[in-house]
């Protein structure tokens, strides 16, 4: 993870660097520094916590020089305090890094036998002397750099900087993302295009393997051989987007009650509303009436919202869905038939291992779909079919609105499949697309329920442990309110299929532990009831998360329930999210924590 900055201006640089980080914070907040050159001097600020930290050293002890570098940090090697913050320097070398060096144990040995003196535990700092040493050895600076970065295994993007050079950065990719903005006298890096924003829109992503020599008036890109490449500009669309809290506390706050309308963006680009169909799906590479099954991989939440499709796919469209976590699936070497579709979902279209899973698929001669909310990401330029999300930039940490519109889209691809296999017909279609077309109303209706899940939430602020259970696609949402309550209120939370419960968690069940039960009138209801009868004998608190049948068939004493309108079932997994993550919200808002930033995450993961 971590987020890098260059800028190559004609104008103090380190106040817009500061400006770019703040952009990129998404992507760590353990701690931040800047470095700058003036005079032949580099010198940095560094500071451990948020980059407000950082900001109010700079206040008390600016940094001038028209040319700088900058780090926000997610710790890997070596705790989060300012001498393992970025940028680190090597004599007359100053470097940031994005990624984790797998050799750098060996490579640090050898340095230090070769006299270097490491201050900082962490792997980045071998780079800064690799390419010092080659300095010494007397290869110009761009021939320093790559050479030392031809040493480097691992995942990397760095920018580097050089004391006699005041008009040079090195930047080089090799897994996480490296966009290079070009402004007017003035060159940018960073490690996404938002971050450049208030910048430039004209933007050059390297790609793998990619290193560049970045000048205010030009830039050269090289591949992995050293040969030049050529590399296109594009115009970053959707950049200007930076978004503001509103009016509400957090941005998950404001994330949350955008759903009923980024929901209905997203189904609106998918569905026909005038022929009543799924759209968009006859000028994709694969059919899914020629498909044995697909393959699903995705990390998190997004895996958990595959999870939901799997049951959509093989219910709606009779089309079976291997699913696994990209972490697990990209070391499996899954066998897999030529011509499949492998789908892989994700917001930051930037997650290491739903890429490095994305590639394996690619060799196995897969149709490459990927569900992702961030159009010029990695995966999504990697792919043959790219199926947007509308959610808009999610700030938040914990996802909530993408998550939502990943579910929507892996809806109507699930009815669409469903008519492309002539499971169901053109009536039948029709019906479903009324019904996903009412799921932005009943999630408004659900946002009303705030006052009542705010008062829930006061009392699970004072417990160790919660436990979710759900069945059928409620098993996933089950685990989803786990995952959200655990990350951002720091409570300890499992999600579990219902029936799974006597297995095992059962044992678990006093009188101090909460049960939430995600558990809409369906036709596995009353299954859901036993499981929760088998709950109250042993005195567990139960929330149940229903509709009104379900409340009034339930027939437990001493339940608290959150009561949802009823719905088509297609759109339950939509809308019950909605209840278990504005639970997990108060929650955490009545414990105080950093909901946004919560400790040891990052937005986007791009190391493995
Ligand atoms: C949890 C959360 C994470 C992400 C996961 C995948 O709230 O946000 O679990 O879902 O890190 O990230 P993307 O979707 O960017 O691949």
């Amino acid at each position: 993870m971590c987020g890098i900055v260059g800028i190559i201006g004609n104008r103090p640089v380190a106040p817009l660097i500061v400006d770019a980080l703040k952009r990129l914070e998404y992507r760590g907040y353990d701690s931040a520094g800047v470095a700058t050159l003036e005079g032949n001097i580099l010198d940095r600020r560094r500071a451990e916590g948020k980059l407000v930290n950082l900001e109010t050293r700079l206040n008390a002890d600016p940094l001038s020089g028209i040319i700088g570098i900058g780090h926000t940090r997610w710790a890997t090697h070596g705790v989060p305090n300012e001498t393992n913050a970025h940028p680190h320097f090597s004599d007359d070398v100053a470097l940031v890094h994005n990624g984790i060096i797998e050799n750098f144990r060996e490579l640090r040995e050898e340095l230090i036998a070769d006299g270097y003196n490491f201050a900082s535990q962490t792997d980045t700092e071998v780079i800064a002397h690799l390419v010092s040493r080659e300095l010494k050895a007397g290869k110009n600076p761009a021939d320093a750099a790559h050479t030392a970065i031809l040493r480097l295994e691992g995942a990397f993007a760095l920018a580097i900087m050089f004391c006699s050079e005041d008009n040079l950065i090195v930047a080089a990719r090799n897994g996480p993302p490296l966009a290079i903005g070009h402004g007017e006298g003035e060159m940018y890096l960073g490690s996404d295009a938002i971050a450049l924003a208030p910048f430039t829109n004209v933007i050059t992503y390297l790609e793998d393997g990619d290193w560049a020599v970045i000048r205010r008036e030009d830039m050269k890109i090289f591949d992995a051989s050293g040969a030049s490449v050529e590399r296109a500009k594009q115009f970053s669309v959707g950049s200007h987007l930076m978004v503001d809290k509103g009016n509400h506390r957090h941005f998950m706050d404001k994330e949350i009650h955008e759903q009923p309308e980024v929901i209905g963006h997203t189904l609106a680009h998918y569905l026909d509303f005038a022929e009543q169909r799924v759209s968009g799906l006859d000028d994709v590479s694969f059919n899914f009436k020629e498909l044995e099954r697909v393959t699903i991989t995705a990390c998190g939440t997004a895996y958990l919202a595959g999870m939901v499709a799997k049951y959509w796919f093989e219910h709606l469209a009779r089309l079976p869905v291997d699913i696994d976590v990209a972490s697990e699936f990209r070391y499996r070497e899954v066998p897999m038939n030529k011509d499949g579709l492998s789908l892989f979902i994700t917001q930051s279209g930037e997650t290491a291992d739903t890429l490095a899973g994305l590639r394996y698929c690619r060799e196995q001669g897969q149709h490459i779909g990927a569900i992702v909310n961030v159009r010029e990401s990695t995966i999504a330029r990697e792919s043959d079919v790219v199926f947007p999300t509308l959610a808009g930039p999610e700030i938040g940490v914990a996802s909530t609105k993408a998550f939502t519109c990943q579910l929507s889209v892996l809806a109507c691809l699930a009815v669409g499949a469903a008519r492309q296999r002539g499971i169901i017909n053109t009536e039948q279609e029709a019906q479903t697309v009324r019904e996903l077309s009412e799921a932005p109303r009943f999630a408004s209706q659900v946002l009303k329920l705030g006052p009542q899940i705010e008062q829930l939430a006061r009392e699970l602020a004072n417990v160790k442990h919660i436990l979710y259970l759900g069945r059928d696609t409620n098993y996933p949402l089950a685990m989803e309110g786990a995952l959200k309550l655990k990350e951002i209120s720091y409570i300890h939370a499992e999600g579990y299929a219902a029936g799974e419960l006597k297995h095992g968690p059962i044992a678990l069940i006093d009188e101090t532990m909460p049960v939430v039960v995600i558990a809409p009138h369906d036709q596995i209801f009353e299954k859901t009831v036993s499981n929760m009868q088998e709950v109250a004998a042993r005195g567990g608190k139960i929330i149940l998360i229903t509709d009104e049948k379900g409340a009034s068939k339930a027939g437990i004493d001493e339940i608290k329930t959150i009561i949802l309108p009823e719905m088509p079932t297609i759109i339950t997994p939509l809308v019950y999210a909605l209840p278990i993550q504005m639970l997990a919200y108060y929650t955490a808002v009545h414990m105080g924590t950093d909901v946004d930033q919560p400790r040891n995450l990052a937005k986007s993961v791009t190391v493995e």
